[in-house]
């Protein structure tokens, strides 16, 4: 089932994000929604809050990138109460975009590798690294469970010239092919 889309300017996007446990109620069902809401708006990449559930959960199909790095070809995963324990590596620069900030896209700088802790889809424990695109939208999504936002990473300068954009996308004021929900 498709669900919508959490807007910029709902609370729940600013909430820090419990853990779960495998007694987590429909988890498997949960898990195939966020997918199937994932691929329905062309995203890369989904973090449960931007669904309205404040739990430590994402999906990730980085797969549509395969063209720029051939080993995202059958990159689909499953974090569970993800930690990241380490960031490490230069920091480079990447333009992002996120379901929940409609056609809005800024460069955001980030360490190029990860270490993360975390519970793929079965509940079995993983501790890997992981670098270049997949470490960035690891980053990028592991923000969401943290109640943090791309926006929020750029420099104070490009924020504030943001700020009428990000009240505009907060009112509806986009256009996008997905279900959404503003806040209140
Ligand atoms: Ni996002």
């Amino acid at each position: 089932m498709i669900r919508p889309v959490y807007i910029y300017g709902s609370p729940i996007l600013r909430k820090v994000a419990q853990d779960i446990d495998s007694t987590f109620p429909d988890i498997k069902q949960l898990i195939d929604d966020m997918f199937e809401t994932m691929y329905h708006s062309d995203g890369i990449g989904l973090a449960a809050p931007q669904i309205g559930l404040s739990i430590r959960l994402i999906v990730i199909d980085a797969s549509p990138l395969e063209e720029d790095d051939p080993t995202l070809k059958d990159f689909k995963k499953v974090f569970i109460n993800a930690k990241i324990v380490e960031r490490f590596g230069d920091k480079k620069q990447y333009k992002e975009g996120c379901l929940s900030i409609p056609n809005l896209r800024e460069e955001v700088e980030r360490e190029e590798k990860v270490r993360i802790q975390y519970l793929d889809e079965h509940f079995t424990p993983h501790d890997e690294v992981f670098d270049g695109i997949p470490a960035r939208v690891i980053q990028h999504e592991y923000d969401h469970i943290e109640g943090i936002l791309f926006t929020d990473r750029v420099s104070a300068l490009r924020r504030k010239l943001l700020g009428g954009k990000l009240s505009a996308i907060s009112k509806g004021k986009f256009d996008v092919d997905y279900k959404f929900k503003l806040p209140k």
